[in-house]
């Protein structure tokens, strides 16, 4: 079978999609990919479509990158998997060495999970069970901020601020212990203020919750510079570092969640780094392996990692995933390192960057965009439409022509992987615009 329509009936009668009401398939055909190569993804009638977000946010050196292919081929030959308890394994212990020096040794420890709501789980469970075992038994509150995303398990959810995914669950969620704190999204200035004073008016209310809630507040998770799911929220530096500011004045931990915006993202290897911060605890996944293999990683200080130290068992961290450190995983995550640390990718980024914002100029300057903005390799504008279901008839216009974009809402937005040529970003431009265009004149 070597056609799209005999895999996409299969897909439908066998596999239950990710983020999708399935009714709504037929009218909007799935893809099915035969193979990936670059920025390309090609469907079994030979159909290419340039990967304008990068499969969810996960990949940063292209599909089928040789030197990653290559590193999981070398550990398949060594070492599948072993379980990480009672065991250990290079790709692991030079992972967690590699991500510690990254954080100029700030952050250590690492602990390895799956995926990116996992990662949200064991720093929620880390940071509470530290001030638990350090007697201070009051701190039992967590605070997120409005539009956060930060994973779907329910942990995750009760410090995710997108009703669409949380509210069939409220029951079940347990918000009685989070507070929501102003975003401090700059699309909030009011005339005359810049993003900075979104930033400082955001973090007054935040001290003033730290005030009303003090000695019970046990972390704050945000994700630094753009919350994404929300539809590529950004603010400016500064809000990062009148929170770090905060929570050391108040012992709260300051938990970032780079899930989507480490590894480059933003313009910087973490993003936290543009506020010259570092959290106490850090999530990390989605670019860690270049978009392979499903890794997560938590980071925290030495402080917290002591708090666990005991002769007591029960005082230990004793979370657990069975795939917890996979050998390809990690291989595939060194192999990531290794590409940044042989070229200059952030440099090369910033050139790729500032011509495709250039590129962009015409969405930007599009009659019907408001909020165009961008850091480092992302890409929004907001667009002015009640036309129903937007993000669905842009979505499919997208991919007639051939390049996949995937709207929040009624938010554009591009996250291509950072070896995108100027060549293909002239090409993704010209397309976003003609999707736009296409939509807005009704045409599905
Ligand atoms: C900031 C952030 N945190 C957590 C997650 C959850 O990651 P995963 O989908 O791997 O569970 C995401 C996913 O988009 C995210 O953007």
């Amino acid at each position: 079978m070597s056609n799209n329509s005999a895999w996409l009936q299969r897909s439908l009668n066998s596999v239950w999609h990710p983020c999708t009401q399935m009714k709504q398939h037929p009218a909007l055909p799935l893809v099915p990919i035969a193979r990936g190569e670059g920025v390309w993804l090609e469907d079994f009638d030979g159909k290419r479509y340039l990967d304008g977000i990068s499969s969810w946010w996960v990949n940063l050196f292209g599909h089928g990158n040789p030197q990653i292919n290559a590193a999981i081929t070398d550990q398949l030959s060594r070492l599948e998997h072993v379980m990480l308890a009672g065991f250990t394994h290079a790709p692991a212990v030079e992972l967690a060495e590699r991500l510690s020096a990254k954080t100029g040794g700030a952050l250590g420890h690492a602990f390895f999970a799956s995926d990116g709501a996992s990662a949200t789980e064991i720093a929620l469970k880390m940071s509470f069970h530290a001030w638990q075992n350090a007697g201070r038994t009051d701190k039992r509150e967590f605070v997120c901020l409005s539009g956060s995303y930060h994973g779907e398990t329910v942990g995750a959810l009760s410090v995710t601020d997108i009703p669409l995914f949380s509210d069939a669950y409220a029951p079940l969620i347990r918000k009685e212990h989070v507070h929501l704190a102003p975003s401090p999204d700059a699309r909030l200035a009011q005339p005359g203020e810049t993003a900075m004073d979104v930033a400082n008016r955001a973090a007054d209310a935040l001290a003033q919750l730290f005030i009303e809630r003090q000695g019970k507040i046990a972390a704050i998770i945000i994700e630094p510079l753009v919350q994404c799911a929300t539809g590529m929220a950004m603010h400016d530096p500064q809000y990062l570092k009148r929170v770090r500011a905060l929570c050391d004045e108040h012992q709260v931990h300051l938990i970032c969640d780079e899930i989507a915006v480490g590894f480059g993202r933003t313009g910087s290897f973490f993003a936290h780094e543009q506020a010259g911060i570092r959290p106490d605890l850090l999530c990390l996944s989605k670019g860690i392996t270049g978009g392979y293999l499903p890794l997560s990683v938590v980071l925290c200080t030495e402080a917290i990692y002591q708090a666990f130290w005991h002769d007591d068992t029960r005082r230990g961290f004793l979370h657990s995933h069975s795939y917890t450190g996979n050998p390809l995983a990690c291989r595939a995550a060194l192999a990531t390192l290794d590409i940044f640390d042989a070229h200059d990718v952030l440099g090369a980024n910033r050139k790729l960057s500032a011509h495709i914002t250039q590129r962009l100029r015409a969405i930007a300057m599009h009659p019907r965009i408001k909020h165009f903005r961008h850091r480092g390799m992302i890409w929004a504008a907001d667009v002015d439409t009640d036309l129903p279901d937007f993000n669905r008839r842009f979505y499919a216009q997208a991919l007639q022509r051939g390049l996949l974009m995937r709207p929040l809402g009624n938010t554009l937005y591009l996250m291509p992987p950072y070896i995108l040529t100027t060549t293909d970003a002239d090409w993704m431009a010209d397309q976003a615009l003609g999707a736009l265009n296409a939509t807005l004149a009704g045409s599905t």
